[in-house]
């Protein structure tokens, strides 16, 4: 993507000037804010915008139970990942609901494509159709972090507010209600819609801003700088994750730098499906008749009727993966190695993974009717037959491992 070099925070001041339809300019315009700022106002703006933004990301009097932050599900601590390893985070009024989902890191969100069905990068050879790719959350159902933020203000198991009007009138009593005021017009609160769309504007540039959400400041990337060296497992576990026979995790964890020089994101951003376990710890599934499907629903309506979209989910980043304590869509998985185990031994040792039927035949693929196991990735590391030898080793497994922690970002030489 040409786009990656800039920062997005820089484009959405940018289209500010270029009068863009980009949802940035789009919401500032709604706003009511003039378009046309001197370098330096828009500078002003960006910071005092994250300011708000940032204390709206950590305002539990948001949430109708006033329990809740944003950051409560999406911990700073943890790449504003999940802070516990929970599968499913408890949410609505009373916090007694729970998610469908495992909560994704927000960091190194930033050059997301909007969601297509047919990804051609500009980079690579665009001949090329990568399928369905992009989007936010685990289905690429929403297009941008501004359309993202109302989903759970207004959601019943996250934040809970009925409508829009109820958070609207908890940013009225707020403390930073002031600044709404100042950078959105003394008028902002006579109309609830502009008053909620300018706080969504303040949390998508708050969370635009590179030093919290995108610092490239790992182990890696001080590498990729040419300022450390890995050690030898760490460039053991590098070579394994890239080479296309074994590990093969690049082919979807892009690791290398851009033809454009920008630094990797470990995601392609395809959604893909991999056949994880069904998690029997998440309430919902409690229902046999509730399965989530990713790109086929059900929180997604609009591929209802496509078979051959069933059990897709977007390739996360690996960026601080290793803060996790919950991992894949479901939050089946509480360690790397297991996830690890899960890669090289889903096809050749089926049975640790799924359970069995009361014939005994086994279950494979458990959270996926038949009729959809046709969509699951059969390329390495996957594939073989049940009593193969998996792809990688024991050690190999730890080698792609300590790879993997060099991903983490606050490193100190
Ligand atoms: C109760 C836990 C919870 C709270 C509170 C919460 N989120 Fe999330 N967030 C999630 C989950 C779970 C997902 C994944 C949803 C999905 O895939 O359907 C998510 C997804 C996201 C995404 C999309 C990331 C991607 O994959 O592109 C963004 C952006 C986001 N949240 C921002 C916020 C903001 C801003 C707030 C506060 C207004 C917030 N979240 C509050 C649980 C939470
Ligand atoms: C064909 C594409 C593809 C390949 C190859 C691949 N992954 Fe993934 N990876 C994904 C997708 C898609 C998910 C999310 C799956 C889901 O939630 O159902 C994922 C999830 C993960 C997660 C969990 C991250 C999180 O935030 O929950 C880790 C860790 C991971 N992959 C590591 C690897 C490693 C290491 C390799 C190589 C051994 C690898 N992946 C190979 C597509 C791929």
């Amino acid at each position: 993507m040409k786009a990656l070099l800039l920062g997005s925070t820089l484009m959405a001041a940018l289209v500010l000037q270029t009068g863009s339809n980009s949802p940035s300019a789009a919401a500032a315009v709604s706003a009511g804010k003039p378009a046309a700022l001197s370098r330096q106002q828009q500078h002003q703006r960006v910071t005092d915008l994250t300011t708000l933004g940032r204390a709206m990301f950590f305002d539990q009097a948001l949430s109708a139970s006033g329990k809740q932050s944003c950051a409560s599900c999406h911990s700073p601590e943890h790449a504003f990942g999940p802070p516990n390893n929970l599968p499913v985070q408890p949410g609505g009024r009373f916090l007694t609901l729970s998610g469908t989902r495992a909560v994704p890191s927000l960091r190194y969100m930033q050059n997301t494509p909007a969601f297509t069905e047919h990804y051609h990068d500009d980079d690579g050879d665009d001949s090329i159709d990568a399928g369905p790719t992009g989007g936010r959350t685990w289905d690429g159902r929403v297009d941008s972090a501004h359309e993202q933020a109302r989903i759970p203000l207004l959601s019943t198991h996250e934040m809970g507010n009925a409508s829009t009007g109820e958070v609207v009138n908890k940013l009225r009593a707020a403390t930073y209600a002031p600044q709404l005021k100042a950078l959105f017009g003394a008028q902002v609160f006579d109309d609830p819609e502009r008053a909620f769309d300018a706080a969504m504007h303040a949390l998508e540039v708050f969370q635009e801003n590179p030093a919290d959400f995108y610092p490239y400041s790992s182990k890696y990337d001080a590498f990729l700088r040419r300022q450390v060296k890995l050690t030898p497992q760490e460039m053991r576990g590098l070579s394994l994750f890239n080479d296309p026979d074994k590990g093969n995790c690049a082919s979807c964890h892009i690791s290398a730098v851009a033809p454009n020089g920008a630094f990797p994101q470990f995601t392609d951003y395809g959604l893909i499906a991999l056949g994880a376990p069904r998690n029997r710890e998440i309430p919902a599934n409690a229902n046999p008749q509730y399965v989530d499907l990713g790109l086929c629903g059900p929180e997604r309506t609009d591929f209802m009727d496509r078979k051959d979209y069933c059990g897709l989910f977007k390739t996360p980043t690996l960026r601080n993966v290793a803060l996790r304590q919950t991992f894949f869509h479901n939050g089946v998985f509480h360690s790397l190695d297991e996830v690890m185990r899960f890669y090289v031994e889903r096809d050749t040792a089926p049975q640790k993974w799924y359970p069995r039927n009361r014939d005994r035949s086994l279950r494979k693929f458990d959270d996926l009717l038949p009729a959809y196991h046709a969509n699951v990735n059969m390329e390495a590391p996957f594939g073989g037959k049940r009593g193969d030898k998996p792809v990688l080793s024991a050690s190999e497994i730890q080698d792609v491992i300590a790879f993997m922690k060099t991903l983490t970002d606050g490193y100190q030489p």
